[in-house]
């Protein structure tokens, strides 16, 4: 191989693998067994020569890695990751590193886990689950476990992006919810869906009510009005929740309910909050479907070799610029 590149970690399904070493890489992928690599290994990695690397949203890619792969010769990073939080992506402007996420494969199932938790905190099915398991169920009675309909409520949404407005339209047509959104920008297409569900067949025919959606002009209108503000979700970042005070308010109100894909100091949970039962926590799985992570990877790969091998995929190719969009086909 004429390019040396490196991935960080092993990741799924063997087509990333197979398009570098077919466009003339050297692909070698790390084997450490710690999960989370510090900057100092990365560095090692990197070595003296080093023309792309694959990262993960784990590591801190900042100043010291952006100087380091450029000092390598590298020219282009990719996070396996749509979130880039992890990235300074100025730093790697500076030291002329092209920086590339992997949007679009992953936003219906990442909005498929928010679903989940939704229905898993509405109907408590954690911890009915550990209920059976501990043998303490010793016949039905009316008042076990009994949770939320989402049927005719509001569910609020806090971005709506292309992983909001699917999880959104999931709620609204299958669950036959109001919606309230919020974003800077307004969800053009995800309010014709909620209109088309209004006044669409379905709900006629079964005489429903019609569904009705709203743009709030802030973050606090959508927590003030959406009824699942007895249950919030997480998929996103966990620094989005104070989760102090989240484990605080768990504890004052125990019909709130959590549902939790991230955390504030990921991996750990901040103190109390494994013990409420009215917490549901998951570790940073929202992504995490086979052809959803076979298609991160592939995309992570293609961003660095399309920079490497000079290919004009992005009119800047310095800035982190969606490789997919909603409108795109899944990769073949
Ligand atoms: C996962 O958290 C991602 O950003 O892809
Ligand atoms: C519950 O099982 C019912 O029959 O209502």
């Amino acid at each position: 191989g004429k390019y040396r590149v490196i991935s960080t970690k092993s990741m799924p399904g063997t087509r990333w693998i197979n398009l570098l070493i077919e466009q003339d890489c050297r692909l070698e992928i790390c084997t450490q067994k710690k999960t989370i690599l510090s900057v100092e290994d990365i560095i090692s990695l990197i070595g003296d020569r080093c023309d792309g690397v694959i990262g993960q949203l784990t590591e801190d890619w900042g100043e010291t890695l952006f100087s380091a792969l450029s000092r390598a010769g590298g020219k282009a990073f990719s996070n396996m990751a749509v979130g880039y939080n992890n990235v300074d992506v100025n730093a790697a402007n500076k030291y002329g590193v092209a920086v590339g996420n992997t949007p679009g494969v992953l936003t219906e199932t990442t909005a498929e886990l928010a679903a989940s938790l939704s229905l898993a905190a509405a109907r408590r099915i954690v911890e009915a689950d550990e209920f059976m398991r501990a043998g303490l169920y010793d016949g039905w009675l009316p008042h076990l476990f009994v949770g939320n309909l989402l049927k005719g409520q509001t569910v609020g949404v806090i971005g709506a992006g292309r992983i909001g407005s699917a999880y959104a339209r999931m709620m609204v047509e299958g669950f036959k919810m109001n919606l309230i959104y919020y974003d800077l920008y307004q969800a053009t297409r995800l309010e014709k869906f909620v209109t088309g569900m209004s006044y669409g067949q379905f709900l006629k025919a079964n005489g429903e009510q019609p569904v009705t959606w709203k743009r709030a002009s802030s973050m606090d209108e959508v927590l003030r009005e959406a009824d699942v503000e007895a249950i919030l979700i997480n998929c996103s970042r966990g620094p989005v929740i104070d989760e102090v005070a989240l484990v605080e308010h768990l504890r004052a109100n125990p019909m709130f309910r959590v549902g939790l894909d991230v955390f504030e100091d990921e991996p750990y949970m901040k103190p109390g909050l494994s013990e409420m039962k009215n917490a549901i926590v998951v570790p940073h799985i929202a992504s995490a479907s086979k052809w959803t992570r076979e298609g991160m990877a592939t995309l992570a790969a293609l961003n660095v070799l399309g920079k490497i091998k000079g290919y004009p995929i992005w009119g800047d190719p310095n800035r982190v610029e969606p490789f997919l969009d909603e409108n795109s086909p899944p990769p073949a």
